[in-house]
């Protein structure tokens, strides 16, 4: 059979909230998929596509090959369900299946949704016996080559698999307050990225949301500001670095006074600003978030869109009714963001009336576009 039909079953991770764009984003990237179940920051299904693509999924936290499902009376312990997992056949066969192409060592990690919890080690022993046996593998249980995995579910359901991707974000060393690689692909792809368009992170930081826009998406012009002199110094030198500096123009700018831009210049503005949790902010919460969206309004053209990532310490729904109510909210997802209660809102700039007729009018027209002033 061609390698590229086989059906497996996949199980991905993400923060706790984004169920719904999870789905979609799945289904929007791959051909042939079917969605199990979606619930609580899991995703389980089925693709026929090759490994390679499913592993390339830029949205998940984490990715496993799902080699045994098993159902366990609810409250089982740990101990209990490797016991049932080593003197289980069919999990051993499945072991035996996907074990054919690896080499090297792994170790058996258990985890209760997102904590790793402890096991005897006579009952992990005896998985690791059995994974020894199937695949010619060697135990390592501090840096192994592949990693195979126990989720508990406290329902009972237990889903033992083999990690098919790997630690983003240790392995790329996240600077300090850099949101992490899916969290950022989430926030890009609720924007609705096109080809062509002005896209604005006024609160750019390490640059991890310019970054991920400029290489992963459409191609566009990306403006990325901070107010931190330090900041933008080491993220010019970044966007050098990775021969971003065609596409990625860097700038300091305090984003609530970006006098530099003229009105309605922007097609999308994705941000994270200051939490006001570590560093305080420099007035009142909803003074400072106030200022912000009002300035976002105004670079932003009609009908553009903010995607906001924020500390769900100071909700933004009341402040936007006041100071930018042209900003109509679309969506808000409440999330858990290392363990942080945080909210993304997707908000959309509204066309007046008259402009949407004019625009109705003027057949095929394209809206021209805005030029920046330099
Ligand atoms: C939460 S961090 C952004 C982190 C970024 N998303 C990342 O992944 O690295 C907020 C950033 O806003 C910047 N900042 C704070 N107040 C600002 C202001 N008034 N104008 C522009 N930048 C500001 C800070 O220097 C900081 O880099």
């Amino acid at each position: 059979m061609n390698r590229s039909t086989v059906e497996r079953i996949y199980s991905s991770f993400f923060a706790d909230g984004l169920e719904a764009i999870m789905k979609q984003a799945l289904e929007r990237s791959l051909t042939s998929v079917t969605v199990h179940e979606c619930g609580k920051g899991l995703i389980v299904y089925s693709s026929s596509e090759p490994l390679r693509r499913v592993k390339a999924l830029r949205f998940f936290r984490n990715t496993f090959l799902l080699l045994r499902r098993l159902n366990l009376p609810e409250g089982s312990s740990v101990d209990r369900a490797l016991k049932t997992l080593a003197g289980d056949g069919e999990t051993g066969v499945m072991v035996q299946r996907t074990g054919v192409g690896l080499r090297g060592t792994f170790r058996m990690i258990i985890a209760e949704g997102s904590r790793l919890i402890p096991a005897k080690p006579a009952s992990i022993e005896s998985v690791e016996r059995m994974i020894c046996e199937a695949t010619g593998l060697r135990v390592n249980r501090s840096l192994p080559d592949h990693e195979f995995w126990l989720h508990m579910r406290s329902d009972g359901l237990m889903l033992f698999s083999l990690r098919i991707t790997r630690h983003k974000a240790a392995e790329q060393a996240l600077e300090k307050g850099e949101l992490h690689p899916e969290i950022v692909d989430i926030l890009c792809r609720l924007s609705d990225p096109q080809k062509g368009e002005l896209f604005l992170d006024p609160f750019a930081g390490s640059g991890a949301i310019p970054i991920a826009r400029a290489s992963n998406f459409p191609c566009c012009t990306v403006l990325a500001n901070d107010g931190d002199e330090e900041k933008v110094a080491l993220l010019k030198t970044k966007m050098a670095r990775l021969k971003l500096q065609k596409h990625v123009v860097v700038r300091r700018m305090d984003a609530l006074r970006m006098e530099r831009y003229q009105n309605e210049c922007f097609d999308k503005i994705v941000t994270d600003p200051p939490w006001g949790l570590f560093r305080k902010l420099p007035f009142a919460p909803h003074k400072f978030f106030g200022k912000m969206l009002a300035e976002f309004c105004r670079v932003l053209k009609p009908g553009g869109r903010v995607v906001i990532l924020m500390s769900r310490e100071h909700p933004l729904d009341a402040i936007r009714a006041n100071a930018a109510p042209a900003l109509q909210l679309s969506s808000r997802y409440d999330i858990l963001l290392s363990g942080k209660k945080a909210s993304i809102y997707e908000l959309t700039k509204r066309v007046p009336e008259a402009r949407r007729e004019a625009t109705a009018t003027t057949a095929k027209g394209v809206a021209p576009r805005a030029t920046l002033i330099t």
